[in-house]
């Protein structure tokens, strides 16, 4: 979703908010624009990619070192260079960039224009400028206190950066529901809507909280209040995100490089919680909530997209190991129904981000019904982090493509161990058992290198079915949420139709659609229900579909009936998951590179969904 990025210090401006909006393509966006404060005022937008907006600025004046950027998903109106940010009042006297929706932007607007403010866009964004601006006419107040009182008014999620002619030595900032984080370089300051355009600058950062307000001055430093007018004193963190792994590492894409990181991220994400020796599992996130857990009588898992298929292998892992009722909701469902939340409920959050709109609404809304929340996040500092009372990050670095690969991963290693250490806290496993899985999920990184060597066998299948119009994928168990990942990433990145099914409902329905053109992919990793699936193959087969199976080494009945067959090493099935999604991703990948599509950002989706 959008992006900003924006600058206040000794040096030029320009290149960095640039090189900022290019960190920032991941997130999805179709306009871009900088503004650029040296004297006058000088604002640029485009529709269409950072690049095109580099060409339309280029023999113009990019002096100013102070500046705002802006990359726009759009929301209100379509994406044009009027409705690009950054959004200015009349005359150019502010500008400002803006993530989020102001909700009631018609009302606000209606009162402006009758007051003779001038519009000239579709968008929300413009309304909040006109008032700030309408706010200092009256006023004379200085610009953070305008804005103070500005969003006062305004319902909805912001963060904002805004800067004045008339205060050209000062940035504000401001956020509610947005993220918007501050980083603090040496006589400089470089402000983002996430960390990726800041760390090559500076790893020291503020992470604004809701309805808080800051200036920064080019003397005086960062100074914050809230919208009461309180102050508030910067707590400063320390980013741990290296700058190598927000670049492609000299993979093509960011997809493939994080595809091919999944032995080291998966390694990450257990680092330091499992003990083979001491036969245990620590979760940090666990221990200052050790009673909530013993007497949790359910757990509800709230997450969307990949996330939310996380969850659903989740729900298998916790319910199996660890005997626990387990629900999984789409956190756009849940937050709406009215749910049922009881006192000994333990509701966890899964999300890359920790921004997604919906799932933050649904913990908000849990809370207030009296659950426990608990988190489980990639980016560290991130809203959904902040608002759970406890969890555990996935630690899978950095992800950049769109579609969701190690992220997934991670987020099954998190669960696993969660699982597993409830499993141990409520004596639902064996010692034997619970030593083999430990033992076999500390394997994982292992099996990860190895099934990563199916990607030549896969580019063979990729370029047979590239043109196929749709595909079907089923799983049982364990691997039917595999399934549903299998085919989100194919449609998300090559834009072909697929569904996910669990094997055995095919014959409800989808089997309707199986003909000599339709490509089946057979996730048969389960080994409670190989034969079972080995029937699933035999009715495609029987209808002339093309079956891609993936299987255990060892498991050879498929051989014979499939039209391909791909080998992973074997695991228990409970971390099947991990394996099996592997080849998963890579066809996806692949079918996308053949069909000339976007893969790392394509049409339409954003990275982080922050608005509802
Ligand atoms: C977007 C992304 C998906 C992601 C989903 C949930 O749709 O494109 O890849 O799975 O949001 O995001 P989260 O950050 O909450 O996991």
């Amino acid at each position: 979703m959008c992006g900003i990025v924006a600058y206040i210090g000794k040096r030029e401006a320009y290149p960095i908010l640039i090189n900022g909006l290019r960190r920032l393509e991941y997130r999805g966006y179709d306009s871009a624009g900088v503004a650029l404060l040296n004297g006058t005022l000088n604002v640029y937008k485009k529709a269409g990619k950072v690049a095109d907006l580099e060409n339309y600025i280029s023999g113009k004046s990019k002096k100013g070192s102070l500046g705002i950027g802006h990359t726009r998903w759009a929301t209100h109106g379509p994406p044009n260079d009027v409705n690009a940010h950054p959004h200015s009042s009349d005359e150019e006297r502010l500008t400002l960039v803006h993530n989020g929706i102001i909700e009631n932007y018609d009302t606000i607007k209606k009162e402006l224009s009758a007051r003779g403010h001038q519009f000239v866009s579709d968008t929300d964004t413009e309304v909040l400028v006109h008032l700030i601006d309408d706010i200092q006419q009256h006023t004379k107040a200085p610009l953070e206190e305008a804005v103070r009182l500005a969003l006062t008014q305004v319902t909805g999620a912001y963060a904002i950066v805004v800067i004045s002619q008339d205060e050209p030595e000062k940035i504000v900032c401001a956020r509610k529901s947005s993220p918007l984080v501050v980083g603090i370089g040496k006589e400089e300051y470089i402000i983002a809507s996430d960390a990726t355009p800041i760390i090559e600058h500076t790893k020291k950062v503020v992470y604004l909280d809701d309805e808080e307000v800051a200036v920064i001055c080019r003397n005086e430093g960062l100074r914050i209040k809230d919208l009461d007018n309180e102050h508030k004193t910067p707590y400063v963190q320390e980013l741990e995100w290296q700058l190598e792994r927000l670049e492609k590492g000299g993979y093509d894409h960011f997809m493939l490089k994080e595809i091919n990181e999944q032995a080291r991220s998966i390694q990450d994400s257990f680092r330091g919680r499992i003990s083979i020796e001491n036969n245990t599992v620590t979760l940090g996130g666990m221990q200052d909530f050790v009673e909530k857990f013993e007497q949790a009588q359910r757990i509800i898992i709230v997450a969307c997209g990949t996330s939310w298929h996380a969850g659903l292998v989740g729900e298998y892992l916790l319910e199996d190991l660890a005997r626990i009722p387990v629900e999984v909701e789409y956190a756009s469902e849940f937050r709406y129904r009215n749910p049922v939340i009881f006192e000994n409920d333990i509701v966890i959050a899964i999300s890359q981000s920790g921004e997604t709109a919906d799932t933050l609404a649904a913990i908000k809304l849990a809370k207030e019904k009296g659950a426990m929340i608990y988190g489980i996040c990639n980016v560290v500092g991130s809203s959904i982090s902040r608002e759970t009372h406890t969890g555990s990050y996935t630690h899978a670095g950095p992800e950049i493509g769109v579609a969701s690969t190690k992220a997934f991963t991670a987020q099954l290693t998190v669960l696993s161990l969660l699982a597993l250490a409830m499993a141990k806290q409520r004596n639902t496993l064996s010692e034997e058992k619970y030593a083999q899985l430990l033992k076999d999920l500390n394997r994982m990184p292992e099996l990860i290198s190895e099934v990563l060597k199916c990607e030549k066998q896969v580019i063979e299948i990729s370029k047979k079915y590239q043109n196929a119009e749709n595909f079907l994928y089923l799983g049982r168990g364990y691997n039917f949420p595999v399934a549903l990942e299998g085919a989100l990433k194919l449609k998300e990145i090559s834009y072909i139709h697929a569904e996910g099914y669990p094997a055995a409902e095919m014959k409800h329905g989808p089997i309707a659609l199986i003909d000599e053109n339709m490509p089946v992919v057979v996730v048969g990793t389960n080994k409670s229900a190989y034969e079972k699936i080995i029937s699933n193959v035999q009715e495609v087969k029987a209808r002339k579909g093309q079956i891609i199976a993936i299987t255990n080494e060892g498991d050879d009945e498929l051989d014979n009936i499939a039209d391909h067959v791909i080998k992973v090493p074997n695991c228990s099935e409970q971390f099947s998951p991990m394996v099996a999604t592997i080849p998963l991703q890579l066809l996806a990948y692949h079918i996308a590179l053949l069909r000339g599509c976007n893969v790392d950002q394509p049409r339409n989706l954003a990275k982080s969904v922050t608005v509802e």
